[in-house]
């Protein structure tokens, strides 16, 4: 057959079915794919092109034309259907829930009370049912509350730069010493010399110690507690300790009070409550001795009450000062300070 009649037949019988085949592609690539049937490397087109170079001079036009014609019926017809993807694609998006409603919610975790936290409740909780009300003094303090005025001597160990955080603070007094209070005591201070007796206060927070190791932690807590009236003995310290041992530990826990040295009290002393665990037999907890070390304590010594401008020949009073981390290890089960500060949720969520 004759090249220019081979490629009219073809393209004769081309027609138009391309058209309801593009039509009916549903996707972009079902889209390339029947145009690649006309115009890929094999396609019914692209082979009726190849006859070209064979066909005569004379004829060569007119077929030139009628080819692209074709050629150009197609690309419009693909362009076409192809912009109508896109449009139904972006409809459907633009119409699409924004969101999966059927999905099931995440619940939100629910936090709680630190552990340390909930120990500082329950102690304030046994002083104010025995008459103390609950007073905060601040981190930051000033030499004189911290040391000074509880009696410390200038070259106590105490206040040595291995064992206490010197801070500067912008708008301190000029020439005052600032530091992070490594005691509660300081609150005895500020209270005693902004209020007169009877006065009958407790003072939890943090406090800070160049310390760091498995029982030591530069930031621990305590709470202190003093009362301050004429007549006050320690008679009356022993009978508050003995009360708060029983409520915190239970009937029948014992306190037992031995001689030691604070600057700031006059006796002083060290007091242990037998141990919750074993009721005094001797356990792990209390390395075996029956007895637990848990605060000290004193009838508040009378150059204290003269900085804070409160007579010691007319008054008395007693203080004391406890370490929260110790209670809370023993009351849990801890056996390592630093969990406490460490703030893992898998130790967190067991309280
Ligand atoms: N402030 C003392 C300490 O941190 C404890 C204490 C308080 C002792 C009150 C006696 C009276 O160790």
């Amino acid at each position: 057959m004759e090249p220019t009649q081979a490629i009219e037949e073809a393209l004769d019988s081309f027609g138009r079915q391309y058209l309801a085949a593009f039509a009916a592609a549903s996707t972009e690539q079902a889209l390339r794919d029947e145009r690649a049937q006309l115009l890929g490397k094999k396609g019914a087109l692209t082979e009726a092109l190849k006859l070209m170079g064979k066909v005569p001079a004379a004829d060569r036009k007119r077929i030139g034309e009628r080819v692209n014609a074709e050629k150009a019926a197609v690309d419009a017809a693909f362009d076409e259907r192809l912009r109508a993807l896109h449009a139904e694609a972006r409809a459907r998006e633009l119409t699409a829930r924004p969101y999966d409603l059927s999905l099931p919610g995440r619940a939100p975790a629910r936090g709680h009370r630190h552990p340390i936290s909930l120990v500082i409740d329950d102690l304030l909780g046994i002083f104010r049912d025995l008459g103390f009300v609950v007073v905060e003094g601040p981190l930051v303090e000033l030499e004189e509350n911290n040391f000074t005025k509880l009696a410390f001597p200038p070259d106590h160990p105490a206040t040595d730069m291995q064992d206490t955080f010197w801070v500067d603070v912008a708008g301190a007094p000029p020439g005052a010493r600032t530091l992070l209070r490594t005691h509660t005591s300081s609150v005895q201070v500020r209270e005693m010399s902004r209020r007169t007796p009877p006065m009958a206060i407790v003072s939890p927070g943090a406090v800070f110690r160049r310390d760091d190791d498995a029982t030591h932690s530069p930031m621990f807590h305590q709470v202190e507690g003093f009362l301050v009236d004429r007549g006050v003995s320690m008679a009356d310290l022993r009978g508050v300790l003995a009360a708060f041992a029983e409520r915190l530990f239970g009937p029948g826990t014992k306190t037992r009070l031995r001689p030691s040295y604070f600057p700031f009290v006059e006796p002083g002393a060290e007091v242990d409550l037998s141990c919750a665990l074993c009721a005094g037999s001797g356990c792990r907890v209390c390395k075996g001795t029956g007895w637990l070390e848990v605060l000290g304590c004193g009838m508040i010594h009378p150059e204290v009450f003269t900085h804070c401008g409160i007579d010691p020949e007319e008054t008395t009073g007693f203080a004391f000062g406890l370490g929260v981390e110790r209670l809370a290890m023993m009351r849990y089960g801890v056996p390592d300070l630093r969990l406490m500060f460490e703030n893992d949720p898998r130790f967190l969520a067991q309280f």
